[in-house]
């Protein structure tokens, strides 16, 4: 059997590692802020946002909601933005995804300052992530490849397959790993055989939140297999992969919940913790 990868461990030291920033900026007399923007009332985007408040209250970072209803115009969000780009007591700001289909995404995001942009969405950090400056990195992604490296596997040279193409996690989960020297294929809900390329990655990653999307048969022996996916299964939170039958085929395989969800928020606390320290430095 291959090893389970927890994350409680590498997430624990990403939080020391935070403290020890905001500890650095207390010094200074800066308290670190967290701006959210929330949408609508998706559940699974309530619970990530609590969550998010959680991390932040344990560390002392400043937590503001704002919350919208789904019927909020495209005026008021970007107005809301506005003005927490130029609050000094918000360093990060959030908005929450998916936004309400009638809303224009990219515009929102591209509408929070660069230097505010805590997930890393904006074209302007996308672009520095494009060009190998990996700046401000999309907190999934970014969790993804720190508990990858925790393991000491090799990406540079490495077949990787990502089941996902979002700016949330495929895309900027792909430039990473290309910055690091892997071969990487981005799979996607039109992909024809998806099987043919999750069988040849040496390292599969999959955020789809489709049970069982990812059987024993669909996994190259050995492989390393990350697990990004959240679903509700009979009442239980489940990933994109067939645990049971997996986890006899791979060399590491992360469990949902206690594999990425963890690491997603600890590099939002880093990231918050490292645009304060820009702002003040
Ligand atoms: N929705 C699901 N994951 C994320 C995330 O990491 N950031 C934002 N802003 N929205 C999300």
């Amino acid at each position: 059997m291959g090893n389970v990868l927890i994350s409680k461990k590498i997430a624990a030291d990403l939080f020391k590692e935070t403290n020890t920033l905001l500890e650095e900026l207390q010094g200074k007399g800066v308290k670190a802020g967290l701006a959210v923007i929330l949408v609508g009332n998706n559940p699974a985007s309530e619970l990530y946002v609590k969550k998010k408040k959680i991390a932040c209250d344990e560390l002392g970072i400043g937590f503001e909601l704002f919350r919208f209803d789904e019927k909020v115009s495209q005026e008021e969000l970007l107005q809301t933005i506005d003005g927490l780009n130029d609050k000094q007591t918000v360093n990060a700001i959030l908005v929450q995804l998916p936004l309400p289909k009638n809303l224009d995404s990219p515009k929102i995001l591209n509408t929070v300052s660069p230097l505010k942009d805590v997930d890393g969405f904006t074209a302007f950090n996308l672009g520095l992530l494009n060009y190998g400056k990996e700046e401000i990195v999309s907190c999934t992604a970014q969790g993804i490849v720190r508990l990858l490296e925790s393991t000491g596997v090799v990406i540079e040279g490495s077949n990787v397959c990502i089941v996902n193409h979002s700016i949330i996690v495929g895309r900027p989960l792909a430039q990473l790993l290309l910055n690091r020297g892997a071969t990487v294929t981005i799979c996607h809900a039109k992909t024809t055989d998806l099987a043919m390329h999750t069988k040849n990655a040496d390292i599969l990653i999959t955020a789809v939140g489709k049970p069982k999307l990812i059987n024993g048969d669909m996994v190259k022996p050995n492989a390393v297999v990350i697990d990004a996916g959240i679903a509700k299964e009979n009442g239980k939170t489940v990933g994109d992969v067939d645990f049971e039958r997996v986890k006899d085929v791979a060399s590491y395989l992360t469990p949902v919940p206690g594999g990425i969800g963890p690491m997603t928020i600890a590099c939002l606390v880093f990231n918050v913790a490292k645009l304060a320290m820009l702002h003040n430095s």
